[in-house]
């Protein structure tokens, strides 16, 4: 039996107080649609359908630009209720099919709960329930006497004894289609919300002598619905420790796993380390050995083996090479590339350049557009001049070239290998090799008779 799977996400979700759709809210990194895609898929389910509402072009240019583009994608015009919803897509499913109804907002469900909602359903109507430390705001899971589900109340139109209740309906839910669609044709509006709820299926169902079957989520944290800020931060805590623990169980060395956030994607040898408050983006891969100090940022970055990131680094685009030492306060910016045993130091900002085996920059300073030597130094307060207002232009400097002190290397300029630049020099000639270059403004004096300024009284 083929398994067709809707993701209810025309909500505008209002609570959010956004302008970006509920569903592209990103939890670590991703949206959250993004990740019930993917559960859907790690589950097995061979075909997707997404039920849009608000901002369609947008979530539909999302679902394209990110590899989701074989997702059908049914448009609910009005917004009347969860039933309204599926029934949307409902006409895409063949009769034969099983769906599964997920909801776009509720973001980290368990591939293992999926596998077994579908197991469960294959003979009838089957729900995810759980117990959370609250079920405020849950639709409730009614039962009778010998403890068979005869129905789902929703909170607001709940009587107190049923708002007592704390086993909840997670939203998860599967069932035949045909039947599916035979339920759901009948489900009306008649209630607080004046809306059609896809909940009213189960009591309908129990009307057609259909057992309900419900399996539990032993953790309700996997199966709770993002309607708020707050609950968006509760879902990207949760993410991260799931993630941590992972990377940790793998061998990766995290100095407190609650204070590590990734975004993406992290691949690691041996013995790799990540102090306190690092936050990695994209595509991020640690050589064996490779440390990373405390409060740094990486964004699709590669660090080779036994390279060290200090503290308060922000790296994006950047390579690394093996044996490097980058910082504390570096700044690598994209097309930044270090080759072996490089040493990049505190306040010194690459871009789009290469720096040597070997190279230093250790201090204070900006490379842009340049080609650093073998072993090159490049001391405190250098700056490549590599803009001219319209167009940027490289900067070469050779192997075992020294250039010191707050020299102004103005690009397009060569510097030839060895050659050794005078402190305080401006340099908008080409250097040959070897050598001792200089170019400082003429004359220093020393005035005898000077008279330092006075505070005026
Ligand atoms: C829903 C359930 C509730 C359950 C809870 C779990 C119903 C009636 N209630 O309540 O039993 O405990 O989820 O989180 O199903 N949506 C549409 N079109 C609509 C309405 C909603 O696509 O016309 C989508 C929303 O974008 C959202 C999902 O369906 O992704 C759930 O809707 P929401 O309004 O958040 O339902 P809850 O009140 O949370
Ligand atoms: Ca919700």
């Amino acid at each position: 039996m083929q398994t067709h799977a809707i993701i209810l996400a025309a909500g505008q979700g209002t609570r959010m107080r956004s302008a970006l759709p509920k569903v592209l809210h990103p939890v670590a990194g991703q949206p959250m649609l993004g990740h019930v895609l993917d559960t859907t898929a790690a589950a097995d389910i061979q075909h997707r359908h997404v039920v849009l509402g608000h901002a369609v072009d947008e979530v539909k240019r999302w679902l394209t630009e990110n590899g989701c583009g074989d997702a059908d994608v049914a448009v609910q015009q009005e917004q009347l209720g969860t039933a309204h919803a599926v029934r949307q897509a409902l006409p895409q499913v063949p009769d034969d099919a099983l769906v599964v109804v997920l909801y776009g907002d509720v973001p980290l469900v368990e591939v293992q709960i999926l596998r077994d909602l579908c197991q469960t359903a294959t003979s009838g109507l089957a729900l995810v329930t759980a117990r959370p430390a609250s079920p405020f705001g849950y639709g409730r899971i009614l039962r009778d006497a010998q403890g068979a589900v005869t129905g789902i109340v929703e909170e607001k139109d709940a009587t107190v004894e049923q708002r007592a209740i704390g086993e909840v309906n997670s939203g998860l839910m599967a069932a035949p289609a045909a039947q599916l669609r035979d339920w759901i044709a009948r489900v009306g509006n008649d209630n607080v919300k004046g809306e059609y709820y896809l909940t009213d299926v189960v009591a309908l169902a129990v009307a057609d002598g259909v057992r309900v079957a419900t399996v539990e989520a032993a953790d309700a944290a996997s199966v709770e619905g993002v309607n708020d800020r707050r609950q968006l931060a509760a879902a990207e805590r949760r993410c991260q420790r799931l993630q941590a623990e992972k990377l940790m169980a793998e061998g990766l060395q995290l100095a407190d796993p609650e204070r590590f956030d990734l975004r993406g994607e992290l691949h690691f040898g041996r013995d790799v380390g990540i102090d306190v408050g690092c936050v990695l983006e994209g595509r991020v891969e640690l050589g064996d050995g490779a440390t990373i100090g405390p409060y740094t940022v990486l964004r699709n970055v590669r660090v080779a083996a036994g390279a060290h990131i200090a503290s308060h680094c922000v790296l994006e685009q950047a390579e690394v090479g093996t044996g490097c030492t980058v910082g504390p306060y570096a700044r690598l910016r994209p097309g930044a590339q270090l080759e072996a045993d490089a040493h990049i130091g505190n306040f010194v900002e690459v871009k789009n350049s290469r720096l040597g085996p070997g190279a230093k920059a250790g201090h204070l300073a900006y490379i842009g557009d340049a080609d650093i030597g073998a072993r090159a130094n490049i001391s405190a307060g250098v700056i490549t001049c590599n803009y001219d207002g319209a167009n940027k232009h490289r900067t070469v400097v050779g192997d075992d070239a020294f250039v010191g002190t707050d020299t102004q290397l103005i690009a397009p300029l060569n510097v030839g290998k060895g050659a050794f630049i005078a402190a305080g020099s401006t340099i908008a000639q080409d250097v040959p090799a070897g050598g001792l270059t200089i170019c400082r403004a003429r004359g220093q004096k020393t005035l005898s008779n000077w008279q330092r300024p006075t505070k005026k009284k």
